[in-house]
């Protein structure tokens, strides 16, 4: 999908379909078929009421006259919302080209908003289906403002692009998708955009002395791989280097602690995290964002193969740290463990991990919140001001020493199973907490946001979370550090 602004007004464009809102107590634009559409709201059939859409036709077009509720509490996630439902409609009807004619006075981010909306609702994973299967698609969206919004509409659609993608690398099976071609694919998605890409492959992973990602990895015969993505915008050299860090467990069976079969098939999803900061850094290049930035994702599969690592087994991480693997299903945080080290050893001075760690944030949050873990006051603020902006909700969960010692091991230094079952989380979030020390690193437990949300604009499949919100920390950290111009 595309996404283009213009000042023209709806009816000015080649839009076969036109979406109009309308606030509650507040008429129609007067530079739009008022009379008629005012007409359409008296007699009941349109509703200003949130979320309520009508159709009608006018001018040779089809309007869907959009219910957008209160003006005050009208915002990007609304939009976003009501966009969602739009498009629905519209594809429905066949549409090729929708224009939306942005409700008077609101700022950029509602205009983002009806651009993720839209294209996030528009997303199809159907590349393992017969191709005739939608034979019109969707192809276009306008924005149609009294004002120049060409440049919060070119933001959003690079934004959303590289989500959508995501999606995309999140829904493909595990079978092909195993951690080689999760590398090839960031790298071909760098040479495109100008970012420095370093693929280590599990010979490599051993030599860097990362014991515990390579214990992972030695159940299967894919071998693994931790990708590294550089990009330096123009004019960031006073940035703090970010490092963002991501879980790409091509395939979760648990390992020899294995899982139940039940739901074991949603384990490809396992890589989500991985898979948002491939995207995220992406987005940050085509943006051409003046930020300084390390994507590193571990990528591996966790399977029981006959080399598999068995619990019991004590390894040594890539900064000497020993930990007993009594559970081999809780792989994610060993992975993590050490592209931590490698991103402090590489230079970063910030740090944020995206995973889907843990199942009991899925209890504790549901599909509504990320969990938000943190060394660092300040900077779990700003991790957290970003989520509230671009709608990816985080909830920041405590660290404890007492939380920390429930991670120490009773043969080696460290253990990734507590003896207690109990905010294991938290737990999961103490022992990265070992590896980052003191450098500001936030976590972010993605496990009930990466995949089945069923919000209005997204449904059972991957959701991309954490690429705008990636997006947005990167562009956040470096504006902060650059002197007011
Ligand atoms: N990938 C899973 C976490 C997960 C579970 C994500 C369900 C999404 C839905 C992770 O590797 C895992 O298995 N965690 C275990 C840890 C436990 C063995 C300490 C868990 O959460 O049960
Ligand atoms: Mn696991
Ligand atoms: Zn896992």
């Amino acid at each position: 999908m595309e996404a283009i602004a213009t000042t023209q007004s709806p009816f000015e464009t080649d839009a076969d379909t036109v979406a109009i809102g309308v606030f509650e107590d507040e008429g129609v634009a007067h530079d739009l078929p008022g009379d008629e559409l005012m007409a359409l709201l008296d007699s009941g059939e349109a509703q200003r009421k949130f979320k309520r859409l009508a159709v009608t036709h006018s001018q040779g077009r089809r309007i869907v006259l959009a219910g957008l509720g209160d003006r005050t509490k009208f915002d990007a996630e609304r939009a976003r919302v009501v966009a969602g439902l739009v498009q629905g409609r519209a594809a429905e009807l066949a549409t090729k080209t929708l224009c939306w004619e942005v409700p008077h006075h609101v700022g950029d981010d509602v205009v983002a908003g009806l651009v993720q909306g839209t294209a996030l609702h528009a997303y199809r994973f159907d590349r393992y289906k017969q191709s005739d299967d939608d034979p019109d698609p969707f192809e276009r969206l306008v924005l149609s403002a009294h004002h120049d919004v060409s440049e919060p509409v070119r933001i959003a659609e690079i934004v959303v692009g590289a989500q959508n993608r995501a999606r995309d690398l999140g829904n493909i099976p595990a079978n092909d998708l195993p951690p080689s071609a999760l590398a090839g694919y960031a790298a071909e998605l760098a040479s495109k955009h100008g970012i420095e890409a370093t693929i280590l492959d599990g010979d490599a992973i051993r030599e860097l002395g990362m014991g515990a990602f390579a214990a992972i990895a030695q159940g299967s015969d894919q071998s693994a791989r931790l990708i590294r993505l550089d990009y330096d915008g123009p004019g960031a050299s006073d940035a703090p280097r970010l490092g963002l860090i991501g879980k790409a467990v091509t395939f979760d069976s648990g390992g020899l602690s294995l899982k139940p079969a039940a739901s074991m098939y949603e384990m490809k999803f396992d890589m989500c995290g991985g898979a948002a900061v491939i995207e995220a850094v992406a987005a940050l290049a085509e943006l051409q964002a003046p930020v300084r930035v390390m994507g590193i994702v571990g990528a591996t599969e966790n399977l029981p193969g006959p080399s598999a690592v068995k619990p019991g087994d004590i390894v040594r991480a890539m900064d000497g740290t020993t930990i007993e693997i009594n559970n081999t299903d809780a792989e994610g945080r060993l992975v993590l463990a050490d592209c931590i080290t490698y991103a402090l050893r590489e230079g970063c001075e910030r740090l944020v991990d995206i995973a889907t760690l843990t199942g009991a944030v899925v209890t504790a949050l549901g599909r509504t919140y990320a969990g938000l873990m943190s060394n660092d006051d300040e900077w779990a603020h700003t991790v957290e001001a970003c989520g509230r902006d671009t709608g990816e909700l985080l909830w920041r969960l405590p660290l404890h020493d007492e939380y920390a010692q429930m991670v120490k091991g009773r043969y080696a230094q460290l253990t990734n199973l507590t003896q207690r079952r109990e905010a294991s989380s938290i737990t999961a979030a103490e022992l990265l907490h070992h590896f980052a020390g003191d450098v500001p690193w936030a976590h972010l437990d993605i496990a009930g946001t990466a995949w089945d949300v069923r919000r209005s604009y997204i449904g059972r499949d991957a959701t991309g979370f954490g690429v705008r919100l990636m997006v947005e920390i990167a562009r956040r950290l470096a504006a902060d550090q650059s002197p007011p111009s």
